[in-house]
């Protein structure tokens, strides 16, 4: 496709489909007091008024192993009210990167909002000014494109000598990776500007990045940038339509996604509706399972399975003609349509469940069949060495116990060729977030190294960071590292070898 065809072609995904609800009636919406007081679980999801927050020196208790020196990088939604208005979605809100930086002097830890456009105009205005993911805001400003609402708050990875925060619906942000100061807006090519850039690259282990950005309306965009962060090759695929499609998975020759069955509801949308309000579950439909040539971007298979929502793949791999893919499979779209609303009400709710699913694709067949695990989990993660290649470990947060409103209290490692599992349990007073592997520097061998995550516990109103052995997490923590104070919670992030 040349150039010109390409900016035709991509043209609506540069105007993000959910900033149609600019132009609707853009209900004001003012949502009810939050019941925090009352429940301290919750503390997090009040957010923080804008401030940049750091610690030089954070208590540890255990010993935070000698090889482990670097910087965990976090990235998630940090602010949710500005001018007496309160977002009524845990994604809406601004992004604050945090770093855990692990040196011989000890643990540090620095957190500071990006100053994304958005974020510079609304702190001048002391207002919400843009429309956002799941809160019906009317836009009192002009909406040049998707990074006019951009609030690069959802993941974060580095990619030669840049720290890239990322959206889904439109560009990274580049970042100091020392002080984490914004540089801006990332364009990695004229015709690419403004163009969505999901938030669930995959990085292998040469360095190369793969990723995509959805539109909603059957057009994705392909990207495959170098490990010095120069783009190789990008396409405009058509694609069948789905209105969610947050992560994807790689395996050694395909890209793959799970396109579930998500509409737009348009006439909600010029109704005042936001993007995420206006988004329908349509379950006797089918998922697309579709999957692309690395090599040929235009050639491409689709299989049906009956419907399920994914958000989030742990790894993909394949070998004679057969592919397998890891991912955490829910029923519905009800965590992100009735749950997250009622948590950032301050409501304690029960949430759907999501548990841990394994595909097989026969591509000579063009068959699929999957099997589903009962633990209940999300933010699946692999050793990175084993990205796009054949692994046999996946880690989540996971719950255990009889607390119908509380959330990954437990660390988990499965074994996709026993089944054995390795759970290490906090309790109830403890929220977890995604838990990362990080390889020891002296072994290839998968596994070899600590699983790292960040908790929430509630009883102290802290946010820490644990390191665990990650063949051992049953064990548990190798050490615990407590801030003075709490955290907004963060969706994902990455860590990165001193
Ligand atoms: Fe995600």
């Amino acid at each position: 496709m040349d150039r010109r065809s390409f900016l035709g072609a991509a043209s609506t995904a540069a105007t993000l489909p959910f900033l149609f609800s600019a132009v609707g009636a853009g209900a004001e919406a003012v949502a009810p007091k939050p019941l925090f007081a009352n429940n301290p679980r919750l503390t997090p999801f009040r957010g923080f008024a804008g401030q940049d927050v750091a610690c030089d020196n954070v208590a540890v208790e255990g010993k935070i192993p000698a090889a482990l020196r670097g910087v965990f990088y976090r990235n998630g939604p940090g602010l949710f009210e500005r001018g007496g208005q309160r977002y009524q979605h845990w994604f809406d809100g601004d992004g604050l990167l945090n770093a855990w930086r692990f040196t011989d002097k000890g643990v540090s830890h620095q957190a500071k909002f990006i100053r994304t456009e958005k974020f510079v105009a609304e702190s001048e205005a002391g207002e919400f000014l843009m429309p956002s993911f799941g809160t019906a805001i009317k836009a009192k400003r002009p909406v040049k494109n998707s990074d006019s609402a951009n609030t690069a708050n959802t993941n974060v990875v580095r990619l030669g000598d840049r720290l890239l925060a990322m959206w889904e619906g439109g560009s990274a942000y580049d970042l100091d990776p020392q002080t984490l100061a914004t540089r801006g807006v990332v364009t990695w090519k004229p015709e690419l500007k403004a163009m969505p850039f999901s938030a669930h690259p995959k990085v292998e282990a040469d360095g190369t990045l793969w990723n995509f950005g959805s539109a909603g309306f059957g057009k994705i965009v392909l990207y495959h940038l170098s490990a010095a962060g120069e783009m190789l090759r990008y396409h405009l695929l058509d694609s069948p339509p789905s209105a969610m499609v947050h992560d994807f998975a790689v395996s050694q020759k395909h890209i793959i996604f799970l396109l579930a069955p998500v509409t737009m509801d348009r006439d909600a949308l010029k109704a005042g509706g936001s993007f995420g309000e206006s988004l329908r579950w349509n379950g006797k439909e089918s998922v697309k399972v579709l999957v692309v040539e690395k090599a040929d971007f235009t050639k491409q298979v689709v299989m049906e399975m009956p419907a399920f929502m994914v958000f989030h793949f742990g790894n993909a791999w394949e070998i004679n003609n057969m592919i397998r893919v890891d991912f955490v499979k829910s029923d519905s779209l009800d965590i992100m349509r009735e749950y997250m609303p009622r948590l950032m009400r301050g409501e304690s709710v029960a949430a759907a469940a999501s548990n841990a699913c394994f595909m097989k694709i026969d591509l000579s067949r063009r068959q699929c069949s999957m099997e589903t695990r009962s633990e209940s989990v999300e933010f699946p993660r692999i050793d990175p060495r084993f990205v796009a290649q054949r692994n046999r470990m996946v880690f989540y947060p996971s719950y255990v116990g009889h607390d119908p409103s509380s959330r990954f209290n437990s660390v988990l490692r499965v074994d996709t060729e026993t089944g054995k599992t390795d759970r290490y349990t906090f309790g109830d007073d403890v929220q977890l977030e995604e838990h990362i592997v990080v390889p020891k520097p002296d072994s290839l061998k998968e596994g070899v190294g600590w699983l790292i995550g960040v908790g929430f516990d509630q009883a102290r109103q802290q946010t820490f960071t644990t390191v665990f052995d990650a063949l051992n997490l049953s064990a548990g923590p190798v050490a615990i590292a407590r801030l003075p104070y709490w955290m907004p919670l963060c969706f994902h992030g990455n860590f990165y070898a001193a």
